[in-house]
């Protein structure tokens, strides 16, 4: 990975692993040993996680499971991480592919409204420390899958780098790509705020401008999306009133498929 590497301060710890269970899972673990910024990447998980309790499928196949700690978070940084990581994979993954990528608020990367890239960020109060938070932001880009594989575990709004370039792209310099961007954006963000980066995000979010389905719990609501709020959430108008959805309490779905 040396060779690839381009950062300065993100992934200078940093762990591969041919097979683990799920890269977030052992960086949770270790996070009281491990430095702020500290990587791991595997190329297969056996119990990889998705968002709101899904597991994140793995059929064998070479996938990019990376996960990055976070030291020291506040609240308001929680909800904005899911975010910058979506920014930081979609600048890179473009970089490497030429394609024209989109984000699904919050944090979903797509080629053409199928799902490239999921992102699952999670926090947890260290014991003793008045600072704040440890995240651990974990990133899965499907890399090799065949529309047939894709089909077969029902991911139909599913996509892959392979089936997008018609190439197999190698996981290391990928996840250094994602890696140097995601370090560019959060210096970006520790300067200067969402601010500097909440243009680049509303641009390239396909939520926007669309009517959406907000999934909490058993409770759903329709609305049309119209703006991010420089707190990351979802502005919507429903009913006639702007409400914010923030990411983690909700999902959003289009209402004829994912998008
Ligand atoms: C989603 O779209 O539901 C989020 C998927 C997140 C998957 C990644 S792969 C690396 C990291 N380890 C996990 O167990 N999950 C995340």
């Amino acid at each position: 990975m040396k060779d690839f590497l381009r950062t300065q301060w993100l992934a200078k710890s940093f762990q591969y692993f041919d097979e683990i269970d799920s890269t977030n899972t052992y960086l949770k673990q270790h996070a009281g040993e491990l430095p702020n910024g500290a990587a791991v990447l595997a190329a297969r998980q056996t119990a990889g996680r998705g968002r709101l309790g899904r597991a994140w499928q793995d059929n064998g196949k070479p996938s990019l499971a990376l996960s990055v700690l976070l030291h020291k978070q506040t609240v308001e940084n929680l909800s904005l991480l899911p975010l910058l990581a979506g920014l930081a994979v979609r600048r890179a993954l473009e970089k490497l592919t030429g394609l024209g990528l989109q984000l699904k608020w919050s944090n979903d990367v797509l080629l053409e409204n199928q799902k490239l890239c999921g992102i699952l960020c999670e926090s947890r109060i260290q014991a003793g420390d008045s600072f704040g938070a440890f995240a651990v932001v974990g990133i899965g880009v499907n890399l090799e899958q065949t529309r047939d594989e894709f089909d077969l575990l029902d991911l139909v709004y599913a996509t892959s780098l392979k089936l997008a370039t018609g190439k197999s792209l190698e996981i290391l310099p990928v996840a250094a790509e994602i890696l140097y961007e995601f370090e560019q954006i959060l210096d970006i963000f520790e300067k200067n705020s969402f601010e500097a980066l909440r243009e680049e995000y509303k641009n390239s979010c396909i939520t926007l401008g669309r009517e959406v389905r907000i999934i909490s719990g058993n409770n759903e609501q329709i609305g049309m999306a119209v703006d991010i709020g420089k707190d990351g959430a979802l502005i919507c108008e429903i009913d006639g009133r702007l409400v914010n959805i923030n990411a983690g309490e909700a999902s959003v779905r289009g209402i004829y498929g994912y998008v």
